[in-house]
């Protein structure tokens, strides 16, 4: 049976293009990189930098260790920290920030990702007042991924860094899917990273690297993040081997074809919404779409049904299913895609 894998843009495989690359390494391309010997790495780590634009970037095991490594650097215990409600540093990253950084999540609201400033304003605590404890740093996600892949825009993330100015914060980006954004505007990467103090971005999913993540910013605070990705076990040795998929990854071209993803997920945004059901389809700015039941269904009972049919995708919540295009889904998946959802809904009762 045809199966196509929506779950998530980590299912991806390297392309030819990685292999070929790792067909042509050697012992002399690898080194110790806890020791910084590892000249793969290095290249990949200047490479990084230099496209985000920033002074230094760190490969790092995981997008979850990337985002804790800079919060780790650039927070203290006891700190609290602003985080955007449905962010995946708040739900998906098992609560690290709490146990590891012993630090304090405070949540704001926001429109797709968008907060409001002056509600963020009124979570500012009171440096004076000897009961509160200090804010020191606010986060953002571009895209956001459980806002169905939305883009903040430069002005937005220009405003969250006045703010963040304003009231001496620090700002993390957790840009796990920055180059969508950055491809979605038609906008060099740099527009969006050069208001945040620090970035993390994956290679393991757009870009379809099978492991790693890039986490840049100042050398100082690199420097920190490189003592912190050691205590969380992330220094690795001859981490060139993962490092060449990445250098490969952020080739011009391969970020620009993340463009067919998002025109699959369009094509299947609209064929979604051709269904007489009572569904709703989120319009899609990058590589995610989701579909969002107005009664509330049992939702565990349709994703079975779709994995019966080959179609392969997760929730997000109960009313709401996620679906992510990427590298390995072509345009004539959509169409039969689309065919096979249609086929799961029109036998769904709803009660
Ligand atoms: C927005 C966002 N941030 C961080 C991560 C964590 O990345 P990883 O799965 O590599 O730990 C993900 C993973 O899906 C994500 O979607």
């Amino acid at each position: 049976m045809k199966i196509i894998d929506f779950r998530s843009d980590t299912v991806t495989k390297p392309s030819p293009e990685m292999w070929n690359m790792i067909k042509s390494m050697n012992n002399s391309k690898l080194g110790d990189d806890v020791i910084g010997e590892d000249p793969t790495v290095n290249e990949l780590e200047e490479k990084a930098a230099k496209i985000i634009g920033k002074e230094a970037a760190l490969l790092v095991t995981s997008g979850t260790q990337g985002n804790l490594v800079s919060l780790l650097s650039q927070t203290n215990p006891g700190n609290e920290i602003l985080l955007e409600e449905k962010c995946h540093i708040v739900g998906h990253e098992v609560g690290s920030a709490a146990r590891i950084g012993g630090l304090m999540v405070r949540t704001y609201p926001s429109n797709r990702g968008v907060p409001s400033i002056d509600h963020l304003q009124d979570l500012i605590r009171y440096k004076e007042d000897i009961h509160e404890p200090a804010t020191t740093l606010i986060s953002a996600e571009n895209t956001h991924n459980f806002h169905g892949g939305a883009i903040l825009k430069p002005e937005i993330l220009r405003d969250l860094k006045n703010f963040a100015q304003k009231n001496e914060l620090k700002f993390h980006l957790d840009g796990a899917r920055i180059f969508n954004a950055a491809v979605g505007l038609n906008t060099d990467v740099t527009e969006l990273t050069k208001h945040v103090d620090s970035i993390m971005f994956c290679l393991s999913k757009g870009l379809s690297c099978p492991v790693g993540s890039i986490v840049a910013g100042s050398k100082e605070f690199i420097s920190k993040a490189r003592k912190f990705r050691k205590m969380l076990g992330g220094g690795m040795r001859q981490a060139g081997i993962i490092a060449s998929f990445g250098l490969v990854a952020i080739e011009p071209n391969w970020i620009k074809r993340l463009e067919e993803d998002h025109r699959n997920a369009k094509l299947l945004a609209e064929g979604l919404k051709s269904f007489e059901h009572p569904i709703k389809i989120h319009n899609p700015d990058t590589n995610i779409v989701i579909l969002e039941f107005l009664k509330t269904p049992k939702i565990f009972k349709i994703l079975t049904e779709l994995g019966k049919e080959g179609i392969l995708a997760f929730t997000i919540s109960n009313k709401k299913i996620r679906f992510v295009t990427h590298y390995g889904i072509h345009e004539d998946d959509i169409q039969y895609s689309i065919d096979k959802i249609r086929n799961v809904l029109n036998r769904y009762n709803y009660e």
